[in-house]
């Protein structure tokens, strides 16, 4: 059985500039938890000054109803995030960092090392209090900043996240732009030294490669897949990425693949209908050719990108 874990209340909402009313996040995260996913990441409990948008991430976790058999984890970048979040009552948390040390840099004002230093406290109180740690490797593929990541670089951070005590792992392609071959070299790299089990999958779609890349994913034993209903999302501190993968088009791709999932896609798409008043579903797009996401594509020329040419443009966005 694969296990889906829903980032759209997150990841997907953490790039809206138009700010969300909480009710209807809290509607958004009861109906996602009807829908047969694992997991939920609720909300991040960040500086309210980068991601606006999550700033009530407790008003939103003290009102959601919770299922039983679903997680409802948060992301935490810091000791404050973590105390935060367990006020708040999340039941798994998520901390992050990036194989890129430019990424990490604009995104938590640190480096890999520094990273490492602010989440020993908080893995260590989490044991305490019995809290599942996740640990998000971003950029484990392409950094819009500094081009290809080498596997071994990934695997450097994986086992030093490992060893701090992390419950699972998320192998994320913040800029969407890794191909299965790549996802496939990783795999061999990380799996000779960590358990299948304990890594996730986390593909944005920049490109259309996301579901092909968890197939590729799935073929090694992964069982854990991240996305967002809709394809709701993007980093604002990573120029060029969209969305993640559409949690519908990656249900239906697995189910396809003969993979066995239990989430009903139905249950999904009444959920993402929460916020069409607030973010009315956008026809697929390609990055803008300038976009440094763009200027790293094997497609681009120097002068034009797959989005500029009339043959060879990738099929872009959800499949369903
Ligand atoms: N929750 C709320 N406020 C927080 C916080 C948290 N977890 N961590 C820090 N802050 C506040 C501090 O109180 C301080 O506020 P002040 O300016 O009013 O005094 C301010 O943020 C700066 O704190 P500092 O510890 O110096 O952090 P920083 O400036 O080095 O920023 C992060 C580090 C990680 C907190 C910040 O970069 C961040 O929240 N990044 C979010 C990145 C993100 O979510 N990206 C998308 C997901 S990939
Ligand atoms: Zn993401």
């Amino acid at each position: 059985m694969i296990k889906i874990v829903e980032v759209g209340p997150r990841d997907g909402l953490q790039n809206e500039t138009e700010i969300i009313p909480s009710d209807t996040k809290v509607a958004f995260v009861n109906a996602l938890s009807e829908s047969g996913v694992s997991e939920i990441e609720v909300s991040a409990f960040v500086s309210p000054k980068r991601i606006p948008q999550l700033k009530d991430a407790s008003i939103v976790f003290k009102n959601i109803q919770r299922k039983k058999r679903v997680i409802y984890s948060a992301l935490v970048p810091n000791s404050k995030g973590l105390e935060r979040a367990v006020n708040a009552g999340a039941n798994k948390i998520s901390v992050f960092t990036a194989a890129s040390e430019t990424f990490n840099q604009k995104n938590i004002n640190t480096s890999v090392e520094g990273s490492m230093e602010r989440f020993r406290p908080v893995v260590r109180r989490a044991g305490n209090l019995g809290l599942p740690v996740r640990g998000y490797i971003s950029t484990a593929f392409w950094c819009a900043f500094e081009g290809k990541i080498s596997p071994r670089a990934v695997l450097g951070v994986a086992q030093r996240l490992m060893d701090m005590g992390m419950d699972e792992l998320s192998i994320s392609d913040t800029i969407g732009k890794a191909s299965p071959d790549e996802v496939g070299m990783l795999m061999d790299v990380l799996l000779s030294k960590i358990p299948a089990e304990r890594i996730a999958v986390h593909f944005h779609d920049t490109y259309g490669r996301g579901i092909d890349n968890i197939l590729r994913s799935v073929s090694y034993g992964i069982q854990i897949v991240d996305a967002s209903v809709g394809g709701l999302g993007g980093c604002p501190f990573a120029p060029g990425a969209t969305g993640n993968v559409a949690t519908e088009a990656v249900v239906a791709a697995l189910i396809k693949a003969g993979e066995k999932v239990a989430v009903d896609t139905e249950r999904l798409m009444r959920a993402r209908e929460m916020l069409d008043p607030y973010i009315p579903a956008k026809p697929d797009v390609l990055p803008p050719p300038d976009s440094p996401a763009c200027s790293l594509c094997e497609f681009f020329d120097g002068k034009k990108c797959c989005g500029s040419m009339a043959e060879g443009k990738p099929q872009i966005g959800p499949t369903l």
